[in-house]
């Protein structure tokens, strides 16, 4: 008999397999059990009827446990009605491991409680549709890099500078020395962008932002390409091909997933390059023109404004050239006007907010110099950053893409809590 997997039945059907599992939920009636299996890589229906299987295997059929692990062994059947196509006639049930009061049941369970037991709550149905559809974002981001000959290269966490601002960093002892866990590869991959022409990074940033909100963790996982003699425009177009990759990819590859966490799909469907851009200027004008009085030009933009500003398309938008004041200090100027720089945020339709952050770099030597003191940076720690713009500078840009509030929207899921197996948010740190 051949041992499987619930992903691959579709090639057994009408034959016997054996296949490992855990006993996602049961129900039993005097004479039929039906067995809800997973075992990773999917979910199916086991059915057993009384009278078609030795007595004591249907006993154990009834009294299996939520969670226990199983063998089982069963014929495959088409089953249109199901979500995967297929149940299996259960011919036999051996119990590997009985689970005695598995603590999430099939009611609903409070945030903090699940959050608790988010060892255990990651085996649901819903949590392992989000844990897919987030490898596939991976896979999809892997192909896209590589197919546009971009080099995967890992910029290190232990750091001694800081990208984004001295506020959100978490500090640590390097030996003697003070050190920061990294917020962003993007220093580090300036450098490598002149050795290497386009290249990708893919790893774990740390900000200590005091943020509690749908949107914000405290470690998030971020893709941040950077490509040398590319600017500002040319970036854009790379950003809106890339997302209308990864979300065209999870639509042709997660269909199963989107279906379980019930997207709408159509929302999906039309995310294609090109996406709409907008200037600040206009931004803050619009929102003005909606009646918005809490902000005017200058300020940052909060949740509100951004939801606001995306409800009027159907495709992410570009919001382009904010204020130098508000953003890092490494952002080229715009040519023609000293108070805005060539950047862009991308903000994702349906509230999910802002999902790319991303600019053209400064690379002129004394420009640089200039910011960095402007900054208050410490010279020695960027002694090597601004030797970047000492040996054969180029115009080059970059963006980073947050992972998980890109699943997050992809997959509609409210909160990035949801969207990493292991979230570390404000006050969480367990399990
Ligand atoms: O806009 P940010 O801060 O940009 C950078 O870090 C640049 N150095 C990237 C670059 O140009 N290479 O962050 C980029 C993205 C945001 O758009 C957002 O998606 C995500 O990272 N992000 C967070 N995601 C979850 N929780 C947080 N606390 C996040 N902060 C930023």
């Amino acid at each position: 008999m051949v041992k499987t997997t619930i992903s691959e039945v579709y090639k057994y059907v009408d034959q016997e397999v054996k296949i490992g599992a855990w006993i996602a939920n049961k129900r039993s009636s005097g004479k039929i059990a039906f067995l809800q299996l997973r075992d990773g890589t999917g979910f199916i229906q086991g059915v057993i009827v009384k009278t078609d299987v030795p007595e004591e295997v249907f006993q154990e059929a009834k009294s299996v446990t939520q969670e226990s692990s199983v063998y089982v062994t069963g014929k495959v059947q088409k089953d249109e009605r199901s979500p995967l196509g297929f149940e299996l006639l259960v011919t036999n049930i051996e119990v590997i491991s009985r689970a005695v009061d598995y603590p999430i049941t099939p009611k609903e369970h409070g945030t903090e409680f699940l959050m608790d037991n988010r060892h255990l709550w990651l085996r649901s149905r819903r949590q392992h549709a989000v844990m897919k559809i987030r490898n596939e974002i991976i896979r999809a981001t892997y192909e896209f890099y590589n197919e546009q000959g971009f080099v995967k290269v890992d910029p290190p966490i232990l750091t001694g500078s800081a990208p984004e601002g001295t506020s959100e960093l978490f500090a640590t002892k390097y030996f003697d020395e003070d050190a920061y866990l990294s917020q962003s590869g993007q220093l580090y991959m300036e450098a490598a962008a002149m050795a290497l022409g386009k290249v990708f990074s893919f790893g774990p940033t740390f900000r200590a932002e005091k943020s509690k909100t749908r949107r914000h963790l405290i470690e998030f996982w971020m893709i941040e390409p950077e490509m040398a003699f590319y600017e500002h425009e040319d970036s854009l177009k790379v950003q809106e091909e890339y997302v209308s990759f990864i979300v065209q990819s999870v639509l042709k590859n997660c269909s199963l997933e989107l279906k379980t966490l019930g997207r709408d799909t159509a929302k999906l469907e039309n995310i294609k390059a090109p996406f709409p851009r907008i200037s600040y200027d206009d931004a803050i004008k619009f929102l003005n023109e909606k009646g918005f009085d809490d902000i005017k030009w200058g300020d940052d933009f909060g949740a509100p404004h951004e939801t606001a500003i995306a409800e009027s398309y159907d495709k992410p938008v570009f919001i382009t050239h904010y204020p130098k004041a508000i953003k890092p200090f490494y952002m080229q100027p715009h040519p023609d006007r000293d108070d805005v720089v060539l950047c862009a945020d991308l903000i994702a339709p349906e509230g999910y907010g802002e999902i790319i952050g991303g600019s053209e770099r400064i690379h002129d030597y004394d420009l640089m110099k200039q910011r960095l003191e402007e900054h208050n940076l410490e010279m020695d720690a960027y002694k090597w950053y601004l030797e970047l713009r000492q040996y054969g500078s180029v115009p080059h840009s970059g963006f980073g893409l947050g992972l998980e509030r890109t699943v997050a929207w992809i997959s509609g899921v409210e909160h990035v809590r949801e969207t990493i197996p292991f979230p570390r948010l404000l006050n969480r740190l367990y399990p």
